[in-house]
C-alpha cells in the first residue's frame, strides 16, 4: 500500500510537469504541445486509478499497476530528456523552459521510477543509506526550487528575490554537507551524526516550506509581480512538505519509535 501513496503523490506531480512544460513551449511547437497533453491525460488517469484501490485490493493487481506506472514514468522521463536536448542545442529559441527546470523535472521522474522498482521488489535500502540518499536528492530539489523562484519573480520584487537567493545559498551549503556525509560512508553513519544531519535539514526545509506557502498565497491573491503559475507555486510547496514528512519519518525510525519490527526499513 506504501506504493499507492507514492503513486498518488508523484502521478499528480508528473501531470503538473506536463502542464508546466507545455506552457513553456512556443505556439509553433504543436507536436511537443500535443505530447505534453498526452502525458497530462495519462498521469491524470493513473492518479484517478490510484485513488480507486482499497486495502482489500489483491496485491498482485497493485503490482501490475505499479509496472504500468513505471512504464509511463520512463516515457515521461525520456520526453523530458528529449526536450532538454532540444533546448541545449538551441532548437527551441525563445521557449520559456529553463534547462535546469527541465533537468529537475526529469530527475523527479527518475526518482519516481526508482521508488516504484524498490517498492515493487519490496527491497528498500537500509535506513542509514536511505537517510543520506533521500536527503541528497531532496536538498538538490529544494536548492533548485529556490533558484527557479528567484528567477521567475519579477526583478522589481527585490526583497523576495533576495530571500529566494538566500534560500538557494543555504540549500547549496546543505547539499555539500550531505555529499560530504555521503562520501564518509559508512563511518559517518552513526546515530548521533545522522540525527544531527536530519535536525539541521529539518530547520531549513521548514523555513523554505513556510516561504513557499507565503509566496503561493501572495501569488494566488495577486499581491506580487511574477511569472510564476499559481499551480507551480503550490507544486513546489507540496514537494517541500513531502521532504519534511520524510525527514520526520526518518527521525522516528532512528529513535526506534516507529520500528515495530527489525525488518522495517522506511
Ligand atoms: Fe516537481
Ligand atoms: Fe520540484
Amino acid at each position: 500500500m506504501r506504493s499507492l501513496d507514492e503513486i498518488q503523490f508523484w502521478s499528480r506531480i508528473m501531470k503538473e510537469h506536463s502542464l508546466f512544460l507545455k506552457l513553456g513551449f512556443r505556439c509553433e511547437d504543436t507536436q511537443l504541445i500535443q505530447e505534453a497533453n498526452g502525458f497530462y491525460a495519462l498521469f491524470e488517469q493513473i492518479e484517478a486509478r490510484s485513488h480507486a484501490f482499497s486495502p482489500a485490493t489483491d496485491p498482485e493487481q497493485i503490482r501490475k499497476f505499479n509496472t504500468e506506472v513505471f512504464t509511463a514514468a520512463t516515457h515521461i522521463w525520456a520526453f523530458k530528456r528529449k526536450i532538454l536536448g532540444l533546448i541545449l542545442s538551441c532548437k527551441l529559441p525563445g521557449g520559456n523552459n529553463f534547462p535546469l527546470l527541465v533537468d529537475h523535472v526529469s530527475r523527479e521522474a527518475n526518482y519516481f521510477r526508482s521508488r516504484l522498482v524498490e517498492l515493487n521488489q519490496g527491497c528498500l535500502e537500509p535506513l542509514p543509506d536511505a537517510i543520506i540518499d533521500e536527503n541528497v536528492f531532496f536538498l538538490k530539489i529544494m536548492a533548485d526550487h529556490a533558484k527557479f523562484i528567484s528567477h521567475l519573480l519579477d526583478p522589481s520584487e527585490r526583497k523576495l528575490v533576495e530571500q529566494a537567493r538566500e534560500f538557494s545559498h543555504d540549500f547549496d551549503q546543505l547539499l555539500w554537507q550531505a555529499l560530504d556525509l555521503s562520501s564518509m560512508r559508512p563511518q559517518s553513519q552513526t546515530p548521533p551524526l545522522l540525527s544531527q544531519f536530519l535536525d539541521q535539514n529539518k530547520v531549513s526545509v521548514t523555513s523554505l516550506r513556510d516561504f513557499k506557502k507565503t509566496a503561493r498565497d501572495l501569488i494566488e491573491a495577486c499581491r506580487i509581480k511574477s511569472i510564476i503559475h499559481p499551480l507551480l507555486a503550490d507544486h513546489v510547496y507540496r514537494e517541500a512538505e513531502r521532504f519534511l514528512t520524510l525527514i520526520e519519518m526518518f527521525e522516528q525510525c532512528l529513535t526506534g519509535s516507529a520500528a515495530p519490527n527489525p525488518s522495517f526499513r522506511y
